[in-house]
Parts: structure tokens; C-alpha cells; sequence
């Protein structure tokens, strides 16, 4: 029995929450926290919303909206689709209250006081027409790691490296869209190299053989490459103000406030306890077991960053593990909020009204502990069908329905033992001990696949004894199976509980079960002969094809919704007549020779086989192409264009591209053979 004070990760309030965000930290954490209550640990459930960081003054800004009124919409939203989810905080906290405005900057003041911090000068971004530094996504540029063009100031989101504004190319604001130029700020770095060298990495690597494989091989590669000091503050109006004087304009970084977040939840929790002391023994005695839960783009700043302050400060416990997912992707696609790729928990919940927990069960099932992971509505319907319905539902059925038909819901008592009695006694006996080690494991499938297995044995325990066939001639046998499967089923109704807290109430209602403690199980005779049964429901029904096409037209329809979204067209033009288009010789080329226009960017001088003559063209698609990639290359080209003169070169006519507003550009080219210097009209 030890002290657990369990975490999950504080969602940004700057959009709702979709399927990716249970399945990575909620769900899994709701499961261990609900394993943990039925097993009567001690154990406090943390979360709350995080609602500093540019992340939630971009949000704010696109909205047209305060930052603090686009927090209080999404802290409001994203509280209750966990609550609809049942996920089971013991308090959901934001930290934007007060209470954590003060733990945070005290916990920056003691730090400073213990001359934790290296305080330093240097030049950073800052964007002259919008007044401003350009802190973290305020900033993007070209990666230095993979070359996308759309990486931030704190991460390339495409190779996953964490940046700092300084090392992208060709930095762009993204306030005024210019080049920022650089400004001299103060702010203070926590020493993440001293620490490494002094106890960081001998800790880190004592977690080789209990942290999972992912989160450990993350933490090895960020100390093979050597710690560097990680600044703690910005300078941002929206945030934690650094509790300095002449600080004015500065606020303490995110992810040093953030995490801080479950210190504060922790002591609002206890004020609501009227115990306000109590959040410190979870807390400050080495015993507890601090678990935080967890994304994998999270990773660095729970298993390094959080615990460096924590031991800098001194007073606090450091984590004992921390269990973080892989992604979860949708129909192959990296779910993406801006594209609107993912299915968001409170959309699901219109379409799926009580269906919580199949989607809480296809999470489980299907979730990225050790990979990436893919959620289909295919795969979706076919677990509630073929699993769901056909295993566990249809067990539970079978048995309620005979105890019904037989003894009228009266439930009967067991008599001799045999053999295949026996054998599905065992396999009870086994199952909480298995699913139970599972989960201390954060092997939450493999838990679910266990507790699938139980009820697997049940339906062949039925099929195997067959009691509707034995009524007639040996009811007394069949008192005995069904109480067997009986048992199995208030067995499975507690045993699901953790990861079905929905049907496992249902369940417990249909059978007039009171115990959730997984230490009743080893009992056994949890529902008493002769207690009668209320009429039995379905646990779960089948999901039909048009259904779930529903769901996949929903994507489809979100996807070409983005293609249109990226482009906007231009309005036609005033008309013009035949005779007027009559008058351009528009006809086809090739290109045979290129070469770029000395001392231009732009330019790219081009000859052009006509079919009447070989001729020099000036066009302005350096930018957009290599001239030996386009030797060869069919264009259309306007003849008659008076001729001009271009950097001293004289170009006859223009050869036509296609443009798009985003600036991409295409050869308009014959798709047929055609020869040179066929018209086009
Ligand atoms: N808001 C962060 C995210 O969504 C997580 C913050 S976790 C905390 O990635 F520890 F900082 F609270
Ligand atoms: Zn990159």
C-alpha cells in the first residue's frame, strides 16, 4: 500500500479535446487511478487546464477575443467532455487561478533566492512593427533539421526537434508576417547541464529498467546530446509575471509554470477537503508515488525539466515514473486541430449519446503504448460488434436472461462442483491478479485483453455445458452453471470497472451489486443465492454500416473542406469579346535552353523552339524552378507580346503558368503530342 499522486498532463485551453488526448494521457491515467480506488490505495487524481503560453494568445487573437475569455470557453469545454468521459479527477483545476498564480511565482522566488538561476543578457527576435518579442510559435522559419519551411520558434512539429528561435532560417513573424530583427532582453535559465553533471543523469538512468522503453531511450538521447541551460521566462503579457522587480513585460515561461499546476491543483483540491495541509504529505513525503502521465511530445519536460526544478526547489518529491503514449493517428492521418482532422470528444458524444464507454474501450484496445497507433471508425465498429457486443455483451446476456427464464431472476445456488466448474472458478480466481499486474505495468491492453479473455471463458463455459439443453432433465446441473456464470458475471462487473465505469454501474444496478472493491473478489459470492435480479438490458448493441459511413463522409467532408479553405480564388475578370481574344497568337513551345539572369532572383532566360522560329523569353519563375529542370519542357506561350526589353535582354512574347493564391505554380502544357507551334485558341 503506498501513497499515489497521479497526473495527467494539463491540456492547452485553446481548443476542445479530441480522441488522441484520451488516449494518450486521460484514459489511461483514469484507469490506473480507478484500479488504484478499488484496491483501496491512497491516491489523489490531478489535472487542470493549462491556459498560459503563446499557444492561448494565438487562439485568443484569431477569435478576436481576450486570452482570458478564450481560456474560460475552453477550460469550460474541455471539463466537461472529460466529465461525460468519466474521467475520474479528483479535481480539474486551471491555471489561470489564483492560488496557482501564487505557488508559481513562489516556487520562481525560492529559486532565485537559492541562486538556482543563471540570469543573462542576449539578443532575441523581436518584431518592431508589432512592439513585441517573438517568443516560441510567435516565430516560424525553415528547420535547420529537415528544412520544413513552417517550423516554430520552440519545435519543428514535422521531425520533432525542439528549437530555439535562433537556429530556424529565415525567421518570420508571425504578428506581421516581416523579418524580425534582434533585441537585447534579460531573462534567467535554469543550469540543466550543471544538474546533469551533478545528479540528473545518474537519476535518469537508475529508470532504465522501470520507465517504459520509450520515454527512457527519449531521455538518453536529450543526455547524449548534452543539456544545455533552458531560459524560464519570456517576454509575453499573458502568463505568470516574473515576481522580480524591473520584470515588468516578463512572465514565467510555460512549461516552467505549467507543471507547477499540479502542485497548485493538489493544494485547491485540499482546500475543498478543508484540510489545506493535507496536499503536502503527497507531495513532500519520499514515500508517495508521483506518476505523471503523459503525450510523448511531453516527455522532455516531465522526466527532465519538471524534476530539475523540483529538486532545485528542494522540498518536493521527484516522479517515480512516467508512463507516456505513443500518438494515436486517425485513419492514417496525424490528427491535426487546424486542419480539423480528429474526432472531438464532445461531437462523438451528439453522435454516440452513452456510448462512452466503446469509444473508452476501442482507446484501450487500440492505444499507442508502444508505437503509433491508428484509430479507424472501421476498426471502431468492429470492436463493438465483434468484441463488445459478441463477448462481453453477449455473455452477460445469456446468463441474466437464463437466471430470468429459469427461476424468474431468483438467483440459485451452486451444488457439485465439476471439473469445467472448476475450471472457470480458477480462471476467475486468476484474472485479478493478471489484469491487476498489468495495469501496475501500464499495460493497459493487456489488461483489457485479459478481462476480455474472462469473459471469452465464460461463453465457452456456456457453450461448453450447454444449460437450456439440461433443463428438462437435470435442472439441478443447470442451478449450478448458471450460478457459476453468475459469479463470473458480477466477477466482470467489477473487474471492468477501471475501463468501463459506465456499463460496469449498469451492470451493478442489473444485479443489485453494491461492492466495487476488487478485495471482494477473493470471496467469491458476491451476489447471494436467492437475491433476485432486476430485468436484464443490453450492455451494448451492434453499430450498423450507415452509421459509421456517416462518420467516414464526416472526415471526407473535413478534409476537402481544408483543400478549398487553402485557396482563395480570384474574381472574374469584366468580360472581354471573341475579336479581342482573336488578337493573341497563343500557340505551343519547348523549352530548349535555360539560364538565370545574371544579379536577379527572379529571372530566367529562356529559349523557346516555336515551330516558326527559336526565340528568347524573360520570365519570372526563378524562384519556383531549376533551368536544367526544364529543358524539354511543353509551354504555351503568348507570340505576340510585344517584345521588351528585360536586364538588357530582349524577350519575345510570355510563356502562360497557372498560379494559385498560395503562389504555387504550374506549366500550362498540351497533355496530348502535339508539335511545336500549334495554336490554341
Ligand atoms: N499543455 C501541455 C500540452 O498540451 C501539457 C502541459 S503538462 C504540464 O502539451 F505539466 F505542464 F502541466
Ligand atoms: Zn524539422
Amino acid at each position: 500500500m503506498s501513497r499515489h499522486l497521479v497526473t495527467a498532463a494539463l491540456p492547452y485551453a485553446n481548443g476542445p479535446v479530441h480522441i488522441g488526448h484520451l488516449a494518450g494521457a486521460y484514459l489511461p491515467s483514469d484507469i490506473y487511478v480507478r484500479y488504484l480506488r478499488a484496491n483501496r490505495e491512497e491516491v489523489v487524481f490531478i489535472c487542470g487546464s493549462d491556459e498560459h503560453g503563446v499557444p492561448i494568445t494565438i487562439r485568443a487573437k484569431k477569435e478576436g477575443i481576450t486570452p482570458q475569455a478564450a481560456v474560460d470557453k475552453y477550460h469550460a469545454i474541455i471539463k466537461q467532455s472529460f466529465a461525460d468521459f468519466g474521467i475520474s479527477f479528483d479535481i480539474y483545476h486551471r491555471t489561470s487561478d489564483p492560488i496557482h498564480h501564487r505557488t508559481a511565482a513562489d516556487f520562481f522566488t525560492k529559486l532565485y533566492d537559492q541562486h538556482e538561476f543563471i540570469e543573462e543578457e542576449s539578443e532575441q527576435y523581436y518584431d518592431e512593427e508589432a512592439g513585441m518579442f517573438l517568443a516560441d510559435r510567435y516565430i516560424t522559419g525553415t528547420c535547420p533539421n529537415c528544412n520544413n519551411p513552417g517550423a516554430y520558434g520552440d519545435q519543428c512539429e514535422k521531425c520533432g526537434k525542439s528549437l530555439s528561435p535562433r537556429e530556424l532560417i529565415a525567421p518570420q513573424s508571425q504578428l506581421s508576417g516581416k523579418a524580425p530583427v534582434l533585441r537585447k532582453t534579460k531573462h534567467w535559465y535554469l543550469p540543466l547541464d550543471r544538474y546533469q553533471k551533478e545528479w540528473l543523469e545518474k537519476w535518469i538512468l537508475s529508470h532504465k529498467d522501470d520507465w517504459k522503453v520509450n520515454v527512457f531511450g527519449q531521455c538518453k538521447s536529450w543526455l547524449d546530446q548534452g543539456l544545455q541551460p533552458r531560459a524560464v521566462t519570456r517576454d509575453l503579457d499573458w502568463g505568470v509575471p516574473v515576481p522580480l522587480p524591473d520584470s515588468t513585460g516578463k512572465v514565467l515561461y510555460v512549461w516552467f509554470d505549467a507543471p507547477i499546476g499540479y502542485i497548485s491543483a493538489t493544494k485547491a483540491l485540499f482546500e475543498q477537503r478543508q484540510d489545506p495541509d493535507g496536499w503536502e504529505k503527497y507531495w513532500k513525503q519520499p514515500d508517495t508515488k508521483l506518476i505523471h502521465f503523459i503525450g510523448k511530445d511531453n516527455i522532455v519536460f516531465h522526466c527532465i525539466i519538471f524534476p530539475a526544478m523540483l529538486k532545485a526547489h528542494g522540498d518536493f518529491v521527484l516522479p517515480t515514473n512516467v508512463p507516456s503514449n505513443e500518438f494515436l493517428n486517425l485513419e492514417g492521418d496525424k490528427i491535426s486541430t487546424s486542419r480539423n482532422w480528429a474526432v472531438w470528444l464532445h461531437e462523438y458524444l451528439v453522435e454516440f449519446p452513452e456510448k462512452q464507454d466503446v469509444l473508452r474501450y476501442v482507446l484501450c484496445a487500440t492505444a499507442p503504448e508502444t508505437k503509433d497507433n491508428d484509430f479507424t471508425w472501421k476498426d471502431f465498429q468492429s470492436r463493438n460488434n465483434s468484441e463488445l457486443v459478441a463477448i462481453l455483451g453477449n455473455f452477460v446476456n445469456r446468463t441474466l436472461v437464463l437466471i430470468q427464464k429459469y427461476y424468474e431472476g431468483k438467483v440459485p445456488a451452486t451444488g457439485q462442483l465439476h471439473p469445467s466448474d472448476e475450471q472457470c472458478i480458477a480462471a476467475m480466481k486468476a484474472a485479478p491478479g493478471k489484469i491487476g499486474a498489468s495495469i501496475r505495468a501500464f499495460k493497459f491492453r493487456d489488461a483489457l485483453f485479459d478481462l476480455m479473455d474472462l469473459a471469452r471463458t465464460g461463453n465457452k463455459y456456456l457453450a461448453d455445458n450447454e444449460p437450456w439443453k439440461l433443463q428438462a432433465s437435470d435442472p439441478k446441473r443447470v442451478e449450478t452453471i448458471l450460478a457459476v456464470s453468475l459469479e463470473l458475471t458480477a466477477q466482470l462487473a467489477i473487474l471492468m470497472e477501471p475501463f468501463l465505469p459506465f456499463t460496469a454501474k449498469k451492470l451493478r444496478g442489473m444485479l443489485g451489486l453494491e461492492a466495487t472493491d476488487w478485495k471482494a473478489l477473493e470471496n467469491g459470492a458476491l451476489v447471494l443465492p436467492g437475491h433476485t435480479l432486476s430485468e436484464p438490458t443490453l450492455l451494448f448493441d451492434k453499430i450498423e454500416d450507415d452509421v459509421i459511413a456517416r462518420q467516414v463522409e464526416k472526415l471526407a467532408a473535413s478534409k476537402a473542406a481544408n483543400d478549398v479553405k487553402a485557396i482563395v480564388f480570384e474574381p472574374q475578370k469584366p468580360a472581354t469579346t471573341f475579336d479581342d481574344f482573336q488578337k493573341m497568337d497563343i500557340r505551343i513551345g519547348t523549352i530548349v535552353a535555360a539560364e538565370r539572369v545574371p544579379k536577379t532572383d527572379k529571372l530566367l532566360k529562356l529559349t523557346i523552339e516555336t515551330g516558326i522560329d527559336q526565340r528568347t523569353v524573360v520570365s519570372g519563375i526563378a524562384g519556383h524552378y531549376e533551368p536544367e529542370q526544364i529543358i524539354g519542357q511543353q509551354v504555351t506561350l503568348l507570340a505576340n507580346l510585344e517584345p521588351r526589353k528585360i536586364k538588357g535582354i530582349e524577350s519575345k512574347g510570355m510563356i502562360l503558368m497557372a498560379e494559385n493564391s498560395d503562389g504555387r505554380l504550374s506549366f500550362v502544357a498540351p497533355i496530348q503530342p502535339i508539335s511545336n507551334g500549334s495554336t490554341v485558341r
